[in-house]
């Protein structure tokens, strides 16, 4: 019973940062089948399609993805491939840990923080529910019972295995919608006997940015979710370190927090770290806890050896980083 994994490039510095996440996977000689497959701006270009209906075939064949990153086509009336893989596989949890690295610090100079951000990834402002019109447009937020049950159990799954104390994260004082999304978290937090809070979105956007240190699992909508994760990132210290995991409840697809680095693209420059870690919360779904906390222990000792890429000051490539990391796995 080989997994079968989809490996997707993409573009720019996905075609970079993946390849290194696959050597240092390789290491593990794991029962594990790759299905490299071609998605994105490069496959619009020569093809007019970003993502056919041959492709999400061979993407519901297999049992996971691991993607590096697609640049979005300047076509007003392309169809995102990301969400067009999250709706069709019903990849509802957006996961996001934020962990200090070891000799790293981020914007505020800290590393003792530890949480995780568990946002919804299929409704609210991403409904694409939408009109436009000559003096107005609109977007339909949409909070929906079930939508806020089913994250609101993996929020709840997490701080279980981790301090059992989550935080829902909601405007409901001026969005009425997100009344539903509060009041559901807190009941399915109550039947889960998981510790629970609530704090308003700007609240949260500064408390996060000034006490990390108070927060285990985060709970939250789409947008908010969207933004407080990239923020967050800058507490780690560089997006090229942010790895992060679109789950549903068969199906699952984990990628760097980054986008394909247009400005970086082809130079051998980018940091593969976050698509190593993006591996690594893979081989945890996959039940491989060992190999995950190897490849994590791998990349703190090639980080505190200094080898790393220009964004964390180092002069290394992204293929030396990978290979420092397989070496290590390969140690261990
Ligand atoms: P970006 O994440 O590609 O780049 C932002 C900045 O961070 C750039 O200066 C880049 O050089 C740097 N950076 C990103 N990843 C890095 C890494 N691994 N190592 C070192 N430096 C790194 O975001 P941007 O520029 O806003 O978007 C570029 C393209 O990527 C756009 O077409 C956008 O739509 C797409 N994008 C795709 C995503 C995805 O596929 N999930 C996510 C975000 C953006
Ligand atoms: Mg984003």
């Amino acid at each position: 019973e080989k997994m079968r994994v989809a490996i997707v490039e993409g573009d720019g510095i996905g075609r970079e940062v993946i390849p290194a996440a696959v050597e240092v996977l390789d290491v593990f000689g794991l029962p594990i089948e790759k299905v490299p497959l071609e998605l994105g701006y490069g496959k619009w270009e020569k093809c007019g399609i970003a993502i056919d209906d041959n492709d999400l075939d061979v993407l519901k064949s297999c049992d996971c993805v691991l993607f590096g990153a697609i640049t979005t086509p300047p076509d007003p009336n392309y169809k995102s491939v990301l969400l067009t893989i999250r709706k069709e596989l019903d990849m509802y949890a957006n996961i996001r840990p934020i962990k200090p690295l070891p000799g790293v610090t981020g914007v505020i100079g800290r590393s003792d923080f530890d949480f995780v951000i568990v946002r919804e990834n299929t409704e609210g402002m991403y409904s694409s529910i939408e009109e436009f019109h000559e003096d107005v447009s609109y977007t339909k937020r949409v909070v929906s019972r079930k939508g806020s049950e089913r994250i609101a159990r993996t929020a709840c799954k997490i701080a279980k295995e981790r301090h059992n104390d989550l935080t829902i994260v909601h405007k409901s004082n001026v969005l009425k919608s997100d009344n539903m999304f509060l009041n559901t978290c807190r009941e399915v937090a109550e039947s889960e006997n998981v510790g629970h809070r609530d704090m308003l979105v700007d609240a949260m956007a500064y408390s996060l940015m000034t006490y990390p240190e108070r927060y285990d699992v985060v709970v939250t909508t789409n947008l908010f979710g969207d933004i407080l994760s990239d923020m967050s990132a800058a507490l780690v210290g560089s997006l090229g370190l942010a790895p992060s995991a679109n789950i549903g409840d068969k199906y699952a697809f984990f990628e760097p927090v980054h986008g394909s680095g247009p400005d970086i693209a082809g130079k051998g420059i980018a940091n593969p770290i976050a698509a190593i870690l993006s591996m690594k919360m893979m081989l945890e779904w996959m039940g491989r806890q060992k190999e995950a906390d190897i490849v994590e222990e791998a990349v703190g000792r090639c980080i505190t050896e200094n080898i790393t890429t220009p964004d964390l000051g180092g002069a290394a490539s992204t293929i030396e980083v990978g290979r420092a990391i397989a070496n290590h796995v390969r140690e261990m």
